[in-house]
């Protein structure tokens, strides 16, 4: 069973759009419409828009689009029932009983058989650990100072030295060597046949901000390599869209999260009372989780390792955080390497007193950009003040950028009316900040070189989409049969009739596709940039352009459709080119 158009609908209008994706994107206003990153594909100026007047979105820079039921889906990877479903419980709007369809059906028991055996496999890694096998393990996390408590607080086990044990456990609990490698628990080869993944390791469970375990962090217990071995991605298990401790932290009140790079330093500081810990999955910080992190808190402390790499990783991390808007700190933790071995060896005053002390984003950048310069040479000093003039111009608010500049002027030692002149010329130099913009220039960019034929039918829609008072007038030219593939006379033909009766909504024209590329393809013909239009002679000239343009293609259409030896051929085409000519001369307005 599929839900009915009309509950459909309802879940739709009652979840708006640009709050929906606000919770995962930042957004900003810019006239019509909202703008920020695309969630879908990474870039540094913001190409994503969302329109609450059509109730969709759409990435000029790769495309992708949709309403308010498939960007969910396509962001948390769900189903069209789980998306529905979801947005319902949003709104509150009881549902009724769910899809049985066997295709719905079959991706439920799947996610779920898996989910299962991640919990099976955790219960067992947890006794394992707690028995007689599992002294080692106990042993190792003992030399790391864990309590008994702390163990049983993140479910922490052990995987045994035989290389079958949890397969054959799993076995006997009834699923099959294929489930248990599709939950990413153990792997197949020719010699072994299906052999665990992971052994003769402390386990840490990972689990979704829900408490399900989806995956595991595997660590040897001495100096071996890999130090760490992860689970795969599976169906349940997305890297990029999860953290490490989430579960607890997400209910730590401490009004800000601090991301770590390990496992055990997250472990080490909720143990400590720092429950406000989580770390990423064995990868780079992502802006999935920025968006995670946003949903609790509206700031987050970047604690990494006291190297050049973690240097690194948090001067990207800053990037990160901007770009979701979120405010950040760094925490220093020198002499230290990271979190865990710092609490072990200077308590968690010490370390209270480290993140109070946290250095704002900027004077981080700050300080790591003095440290490629020689301060004692003119020149280079002189490169270092310019470094700190354009880092200030990434400020979007004056009061802010001003307060800054004060402030580091006076750390370095400038004159502020120095450093304020600087700034104001690389403001003006470089278009102050760089606010999400519509990209004209960017249509094209990651798309095939455009067919005009197709893009006068998408400015057409999305000219009637954006002022549905027009559509007499096109209505008097153009028929749906003039859209010249099928997609597009598709979409053409739900148009014209929704317009005509009066109930015309782009968001629901898209729930009768069902292929994520169309989704894309559909939203693009209804957010087409109309370019240059101010005056009423460029309107008047716009809108008859277009209308030529998409007739001239509806015949061209018909005539390849005919075949030359066609009885009718000659007579079509000569028809077909007068109609053109007459059309060439008639009055054709948008406006009366
Ligand atoms: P670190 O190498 O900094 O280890 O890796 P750590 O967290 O301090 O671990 P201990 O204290 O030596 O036990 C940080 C994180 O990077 C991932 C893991 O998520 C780890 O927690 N990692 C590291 C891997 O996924 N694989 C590796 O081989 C190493
Ligand atoms: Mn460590």
């Amino acid at each position: 069973m599929r839900y009915s158009d009309e509950i459909i609908e309802e879940v739709r209008s009652r979840n708006d759009i640009v709050d929906v994706v606000g919770q995962y994107v930042h957004l900003q206003k810019k006239g019509a419409n909202y703008f920020g990153l695309c969630p879908f594909h990474n870039e540094k100026s913001g190409s994503f828009s969302v329109s609450g007047h059509k109730q969709m979105y759409y990435c000029f820079g790769c495309g992708a689009g949709g309403n308010v039921i498939t960007f969910l889906m396509k962001y948390d990877n769900l189903t069209f029932t789980e998306a529905v479903k979801q947005l319902a419980d949003r709104a509150g709007i009881k549902l009724p009983d769910e899809d049985d369809s066997p295709a719905a059906k079959a991706m439920r028991d799947k996610r779920q058989i898996l989910l299962d055996i991640n919990k099976e496999a955790a219960k067992y890694y947890y006794y394992q650990l707690r028995g007689r096998n599992g002294q080692k393990g106990m042993e190792y996390f003992r030399g790391r100072k864990l309590t008994d408590e702390t163990m049983q607080h993140f479910g922490l086990g052990y995987s045994n030295i035989t290389s079958d044990d949890l397969v054959k456990h799993l076995k006997s609990l009834g699923y099959e060597d294929s489930q248990i490698i599709d939950a990413g628990l153990a792997s197949y080869d020719e010699k072994y046949g299906t052999h665990d993944k992971f052994w003769n390791r402390v386990m840490f469970p990972i689990q979704d901000a829900s408490q399900k375990v989806i995956g595991f962090g595997g660590r040897v217990l001495g100096d071996g390599k890999p130090k760490y071995l992860n689970s795969p991605e599976t169906l349940i298990f997305d890297k990029s869209r999860n953290l490490f401790g989430l579960n607890y932290a997400k209910n730590s009140r401490a009004g800000y999260m601090i991301i770590c790079e390990g496992y055990m330093d997250v472990i080490a500081m909720h143990q400590a009372g720092f429950t406000m810990a989580v770390a990423s999955l064995g990868t780079a910080f992502t802006t999935g989780q920025a968006m995670i992190l946003k949903r609790y808190t509206d700031e987050v402390i970047l604690s990494y390792d006291s190297d050049e790499a973690g240097t690194k990783a948090a001067l990207r991390g800053i990037g990160i955080l901007k770009e979701a808007g979120l405010k950040g700190k760094v925490l220093d933790l020198r002499p230290h390497k990271d979190p865990d071995e710092f609490i072990k060896n200077e308590g968690k005053e010490a370390f209270e007193e480290r993140i109070r002390n946290a250095e704002s984003t900027f004077f981080f950048e700050v300080r790591v950009m003095e440290s490629h310069r020689n301060l004692a040479d003119p020149e280079d000093k002189t490169e270092f003040y310019r470094d700190i003039a354009r880092k200030l111009c990434e400020f979007e608010e004056p009061l802010e950028r001003e307060n800054y500049t004060e402030a580091v002027a006076a750390r370095y030692n400038i004159a502020i009316a120095d450093l304020k002149g600087l700034v104001a010329s690389y403001a003006g130099r470089a278009g102050m900040v760089t606010p999400a913009r519509r990209p004209e220039s960017g249509i094209q960019s990651k798309k095939k070189p455009e067919d005009g034929a197709r893009k006068n039918q998408r400015l057409l829609l999305t000219w009637l989409t954006d002022e549905p008072d027009i559509y007499p007038k096109v209505a008097a030219w153009v028929t749906p049969d003039d859209f010249s593939d099928d997609l597009y006379r598709k979409v053409a033909t739900e148009v014209f009739t929704g317009m005509a009766n009066g109930n015309f909504s782009p968001a629901a024209i898209l729930d009768h596709f069902t292929e994520e590329e169309q989704y894309g393809q559909v939203a693009e013909m209804f957010n087409t940039n109309l370019v240059d239009i101010e005056t009423k002679d460029q309107r008047r000239k716009a809108f008859r352009d277009i209308i030529l343009g998409v007739k001239q293609a509806g015949y061209d259409r018909q005539k390849k459709e005919l075949k030359p030896d066609d009885p009718d051929y000659l007579n079509k085409t000569i028809q077909g080119k007068k109609a053109l000519e007459k059309l060439a001369h008639a009055n054709i307005s948008p406006d009366d």
